[in-house]
């Protein structure tokens, strides 16, 4: 039996030698080189193309490359029985917290408008509150919704969280489900989203919720592109009620050349590097994971089908 690991040759060079050291004498195959269909045992991936799961007829899991799995979901042929297990990584959840401190923080002291005002030449004190007067809304609040809380709060901004089901967190003040959804972006001063993209979420970042966040509000994407109506948050950057965005994630990516989004005065785009999933601390949970699956134990991390994440 072998593991198919699929993603791009150049990460396979990256992958290979943590998981051969952690996993020895399992045999890998890189995609599309996966030779007997039937003796795929656990697949390793990113994006996997569709029907390529379906066609592994004694797969016992999927493990994403990734914290999301909405490219795994994404596939209507995914053997509904087999595990699929997000990748929940420490390593991801500090490399998040960090770009969303930034994002926050440069929203918070107006990086854009001082840059702007540098361009020009422009010695202006702007206005701006206190961090105890900004108040933070994450949207999603798991293992990387956490991280940003824990490092935010220090710096004294009230934060709140938004989630499906009702969940608490020390010093956050949690909002769950979509009664509850207005009221929290009515205080997200600056809105963060790490959302499981989910067709529940799907184009949640809507002209109705974006109208919903206070005046001057800005927004932070890190989860995925699909989360936000593109239209809409420009729309709602030229008219002023939003003073800006800071975007990881594209419904479509690369960004094309030419979009609206890349020379936006209050728009920051990033290509996607929030948090990368980083082989030398990924591979040993991938292969703790593979080792669990095999022997019936527990795993962190299974996908709930219904829910989507
Ligand atoms: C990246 O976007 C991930 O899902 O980890």
């Amino acid at each position: 039996m072998a593991i198919l690991f699929q993603s791009s040759a150049d990460r396979w060079a990256d992958w290979q030698p943590p998981l051969t050291a952690l996993l020895p004498g399992e045999e890998f195959r890189l995609h599309p080189g996966t030779g007997d269909p039937a003796s795929i045992e656990f697949a390793v991936v990113w994006k996997p193309p569709i029907g390529l799961l379906a066609s592994l007829p004694n797969l016992k899991g999927v493990l994403s490359l990734g914290a999301g799995v909405d490219h795994i979901l994404a596939d209507p042929t995914l053997p509904p029985n087999v595990p699929v297990v997000r990748l929940l990584d420490p390593s991801l959840a500090a490399q998040m917290a960090e770009y969303v401190t930034l994002a926050v923080l440069a929203h918070h002291r107006r990086r854009g408008d001082y840059a702007a005002q540098q361009r020009d030449g422009v010695w202006r004190v702007l206005d701006a509150p206190g961090a105890t007067r900004r108040r933070i809304g994450i949207m999603g609040f798991g293992m990387l919704g956490e991280a940003c809380a824990a490092r935010l709060m220090p710096f004294g901004f009230p934060l709140a969280g938004w989630v499906r089901h009702a969940q608490t967190a020390e010093g956050v003040r949690m909002f769950a489900g979509t009664e509850q959804l207005a009221a929290f972006l009515a205080c997200s001063d600056i809105l963060v989203c790490l959302l499981p993209l989910t067709p529940a979420t799907h184009g949640i970042l809507n002209a109705r919720a974006l109208a919903l966040l206070p005046n001057g509000a800005a927004v932070i994407n890190v989860a995925r592109g699909a989360h936000v109506v593109v239209d809409d948050l420009l729309a709602a950057l030229e008219s002023g009620h939003l003073s800006g965005a800071t975007l990881d994630v594209f419904a479509d990516e690369p960004l094309a050349p030419g979009h609206p989004l890349w020379h936006h005065p209050k728009v920051t785009v990033t290509p996607h590097i929030a948090a990368i999933t980083r082989p030398a601390h990924a591979a040993p949970i991938i292969a703790d994971t593979i080792q669990r699956l095999r022997a019936g134990r527990p795993v962190a991390g299974v996908v709930n089908r219904h829910k989507g994440y």
